[in-house]
């Protein structure tokens, strides 16, 4: 291992890619790597699990949680991830891929684990990247390679996991230890394809970390593979989720100030992207996810007077399924106890996430104000047990929350059928 090391030469510590041989022998160390440990396997470890035991890594996953452990040693993967099916078939076959619930000794060890917020004051709980992070220093070994891939305030690889590993293990980041961020821009429900193809960015906290990511992820991966630093890696991503709330929050502060003027939205939004230099997103009823509700949240905890624009976008945002119910109320306020229907709870279509889910703020809210709900959503296994004709069924209202295609499909062919079944007709797209 210490070929590459750069205790050998302290001035291989500019190494980068001005320095061809330099790299190579980095890339070589790359190369060598067989054994890769991913910790954390949910809709980013799993994926990216599967993806290096189909290049032949002998790869172990690791999780907590017995569901996720049963779930794969039960083989339900399919049913929990269909869009994973085709990879799980073909690693199990191979048999280079094994699940528990503690890190053993590897190569690299890729970290996957969820960073949501603290509900009560909206800072980044890092509890778990510390979990995960304590539970793989037993096992590091000079040489090994750790990629973070977990969404993380600006900072934290250097400043929480590079001390944590020094501190227990006494190896060095930098000289023993090889350190880097790297983070995942998959979009849920298009995985697969978008693991292997999307550009990544990899931020080493040094030039040699930064050459052994990018060398390893080359091997699985076919996107643009971009290196800087840690710091900045995590800052990119924490801009590009940023970048989506606040454009989002624009097109649905839109939305709410042409219903005040009485004017259509959708066709409204139709003629303003006509200009050649402006793309208004589509408004809808809220943001959800893990990823876009929560991570703006870490630039606002980390300097709260330099970020008036991201957190009243977040504001703006959290804030829709409340005007939602509004609408709706509104919409029936001429019926007595009228019974709503409505479909697509997940955080946004064509997938079966829950999380931070918009869509089921407004059931909440519906309920709270002790109006009749019925709910229904194809991708959720708990609201699917019926049809939305079913669900419809002497309903006054049918709110679509969330467009899945199977839903609009419904309302696009079945029209006629969906108006008998309902009490009052009113169907309204959101
Ligand atoms: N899902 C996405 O599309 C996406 C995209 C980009 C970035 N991210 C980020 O990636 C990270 C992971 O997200 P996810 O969607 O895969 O989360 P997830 O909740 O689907 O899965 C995380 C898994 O980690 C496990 N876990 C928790 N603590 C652990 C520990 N100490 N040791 C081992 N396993 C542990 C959980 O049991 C769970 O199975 C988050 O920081 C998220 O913000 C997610």
């Amino acid at each position: 291992m210490n070929v590459c090391s750069v205790t050998d030469n302290p001035e291989i510590v500019v190494v980068n890619d001005s320095h061809p041989a330099v790299s190579e022998n980095w890339a070589a160390l790359a190369l060598s790597y067989r054994r890769v440990c991913v910790v954390g396997l949910g809709y980013v470890g799993l994926p990216t699990a599967l993806l290096f035991a189909l290049h032949d890594y002998s790869v172990q996953g690791v999780d907590v949680s017995e569901r996720v452990l049963g779930n794969i040693q039960n083989s339900k993967v399919g049913d929990v991830y269909p869009e994973l099916s085709d990879w799980w078939s073909e690693v199990s076959a191979e048999g280079n891929f094994q699940a528990s619930a503690k890190p053993e000794p590897a190569d690299v060890f890729l970290i996957t684990v969820p960073t949501p917020i603290h509900d009560a004051d909206k800072t980044c709980d890092l509890s778990m990247v510390r979990a995960a992070t304590a539970s793989i220093l037993p096992v590091l070994k000079p040489g090994n390679l750790v990629i973070l891939e977990s969404t993380v305030p600006p900072g934290t690889t250097r400043n929480v996991l590079k001390p944590m590993i020094e501190a227990e293990t006494g190896l060095r980041v930098g000289e023993d230890i090889h350190l880097c961020f790297s983070p995942e821009r998959v979009l849920p429900g298009n995985t697969t394809y978008e693991l292997i193809h999307n550009d990544r960015v990899i931020g080493g906290t040094t030039p040699e970390a930064s050459i052994l990511g990018r060398t390893l992820l080359g091997q699985v991966m076919q996107g643009q593979l971009h290196v800087t630093n840690d710091i900045t890696a995590e800052f990119c991503k924490l801009a590009e989720n940023t970048f989506r709330d606040v454009n989002i929050a624009l097109a649905n502060e839109l939305s709410i100030l042409a219903d005040e003027y009485g004017v259509d939205i959708t066709e409204a939004r139709e003629l303003i992207n006509m200009h050649p230099r402006v793309n208004l997103l589509k408004p809808g009823i809220g943001v959800g996810g893990h990823c876009i509700a929560v991570d703006p949240w870490f630039f606002v905890e980390a300097s709260p007077i330099n970020t008036r624009l991201i957190s009243t976008s977040r504001l703006v945002n959290d804030r829709m399924p409340e005007y939602t119910v509004q609408k709706i109320l509104t919409a029936v306020q001429d019926i007595q106890n009228p019974k709503i229907c409505l479909a697509g709870l997940s955080y946004k279509p064509e997938v079966g996430d829950t999380r931070e889910s918009p869509a089921m703020r407004v059931v909440a809210l519906l309920k709270a104000e002790g109006i009749d709900v019925v709910t229904f959503d194809p991708l959720l296994p708990e609201y699917s047990e019926t049809t939305l004709l079913h669900a419809a069924k002497n309903a006054d209202y049918l709110a679509v929350l969330v467009g899945h295609s199977a839903i609009l499909e419904v309302i696009r062919d079945q029209e006629p059928e969906l108006h008998q079944v309902m009490r009052t007709p009113r169907v309204h797209v959101f």
